[in-house]
């Protein structure tokens, strides 16, 4: 057991006690951030003359060795260290002597744990900003080929009025457009500098907190040093926004599994997305979006776990802080993961259109155009409701649909009824009227992938 703290302790630590304290089995991952915030406090600590250049450039140098020795598997993370810091502090000194005890002065490990934790998010932030902007980019090639691919639109899901799949493609286009915005802003609010926090209270050394979280690429730093150390707020906004980037992408394998299924047959996922069973020789499973649906849970439950840990603290660092990590971890790995297999499974997955547009057909999802057409010749609006209504019902009787009846069956119901009808009624015309900005027409769609490629654009430059 190695310990940053030994002085005031006279018996030895109890070893299960050493072991529910310990985090460097989990907080290892992020020994680049916090050998990079040390490269950082260095810097500032020599240019404010509280180490001298030669102390600067051993620690720096040491700093960096470690780095490499690490990454190259030379230098093994060992459990015998309570937490990354202590290690490579540890290591340092073994390593360089005298200079690597200067390193933590007016340093605490509540400000040093607080950048690690931001900086390490601030790159998993971004990571998942890059795979949400791979899917919009795959959503909206799908969509330019896709707009005359006519499918059932629902609501209950009951078939409602036709649509067309770039039109359904585009809602989700919308959805994962609003999580790119939310990892966006994420980014902006949360990035500015605890360092120099100390433990709670700042420090008497003369910092310059400005320096180093330049150094760092933050705008600048933490305005509140009992804030600093004590704020986990964009943890909790990451995971809620990732909670809600697994609820679409829950919704979405929801839809993927049901269009999948023998019922609907509308698409067939390719074999590398899908699994086999073991009993049943002609099964093709759609786990990976059963899987990603399922992982929902675990995603939802890291933001649960992390509010209620923060709801009770008292000001500033309390150790219940150190919660903050694994779950978190684990939510950073099942968002990203799920982002990436999802992206391929949609590229992969091929589409029925024979099979969509003759779901759309039947099911009367024409049955509101034909009261708009009655509407068109005069007839007001409730009367052409229940009129269509009497028709639908003649229909079911005689099992068919409203664009195969007869001028006569149809003028039975009402005399308004002309063969331009059967134009009015036919899917095309249902899908290609509907021209409001938002609305599945061809015209109306061609601005909304416009558009999206214009966002696309906009945050490529970012
Ligand atoms: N492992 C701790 C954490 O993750 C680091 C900070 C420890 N600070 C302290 N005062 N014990 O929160």
């Amino acid at each position: 057991m190695a310990q940053l703290w030994g002085g005031r302790f006279t018996g030895e630590t109890d070893a299960l006690v050493y072991r529910f304290n310990a985090s460097i089995s989990f907080d290892q991952i992020f020994f680049e951030e916090d050998i990079a915030g040390s490269i950082a406090h260095t810097a500032m600590l020599a240019k404010q003359n509280l180490l001298t250049r030669a102390e600067a450039d051993a620690i720096t140098q040491g700093l960096t060795a470690i780095r490499e020795d690490v990454k190259s598997g030379k230098l093994a993370i060992t459990e015998e260290y309570e937490d990354i810091h202590s290690f490579v502090e540890a290591v340092l000194t073994e390593r360089i002597g005298e200079a690597g005890k200067k390193l933590h002065t007016g340093r605490s490990r509540n400000d040093q744990v607080a950048l690690d934790m931001k900086l390490y998010t601030r790159k998993r932030v971004q990571e998942t900003k890059t795979l949400l902007r791979a899917l919009l980019e795959t959503l909206l090639s799908m969509m330019e080929e896709h707009l005359d691919t006519y499918m059932p639109g629902f609501t209950h899901l009951q078939k409602a009025q036709p649509v067309t799949l770039a039109h359904h493609l585009g809602a989700y286009f919308e959805m994962f457009k609003r999580d790119v915005q939310r990892m966006q802003d994420i980014c902006v609010r949360m990035n500015y500098c605890p360092l120099g926090s100390g433990a709670l209270a700042g420090t008497t050394y003369p910092l310059d907190r400005a320096y180093t979280a330049q150094l760092l690429g933050f705008t600048g730093p933490a305005a509140n040093s009992m804030d600093a150390v004590s704020d986990r707020d964009y943890l909790i906004e990451y995971l809620s926004a990732a909670s809600t980037i697994m609820m679409h992408l829950s919704r979405f394998s929801e839809e993927i599994i049901l269009w999948n299924s023998n019922e609907y047959g509308f698409v067939e996922i390719d074999d590398a997305f899908s699994t086999g069973s073991s009993i049943m020789p002609q099964k093709k499973n759609p786990d990976i979006a059963e899987l990603v649906r399922g992982k929902t849970g675990r995603v939802y439950g890291a933001l649960m776990s992390l509010l209620t840990t923060m709801k009770g603290l008292p000001l500033a660092y309390n150790k219940d802080m150190q919660e903050d990590k694994e779950l978190t971890f684990d939510a950073m790995d099942t968002v990203t993961g799920c982002l990436s297999l999802f992206t391929g499974m949609l590229r992969t997955m091929r589409f029925h259109k024979e099979v969509m547009a003759e779901s759309a057909m039947k099911g009367f999802t024409n049955a509101t155009d034909a009261a708009d057409y009655l509407v068109s010749k005069g007839v007001p609006f409730r009367d052409a409701h229940r009129l269509t209504g009497q028709l639908v019902l003649y229909c079911i009787g005689k099992e068919t649909s409203i664009d195969a009846l007869t001028l006569e069956e149809l003028q039975a119901v009402s005399p308004v009824f002309e063969a331009d009808l059967y134009d009015a009624v036919s899917l095309r015309t249902c899908v290609e009227k509907r021209l409001t900005a938002g609305a599945p027409g061809r015209k109306a769609m061609e601005e909304a992938i416009q558009a999206g490629r214009a966002f696309l654009e906009q945050e490529q430059k970012r």
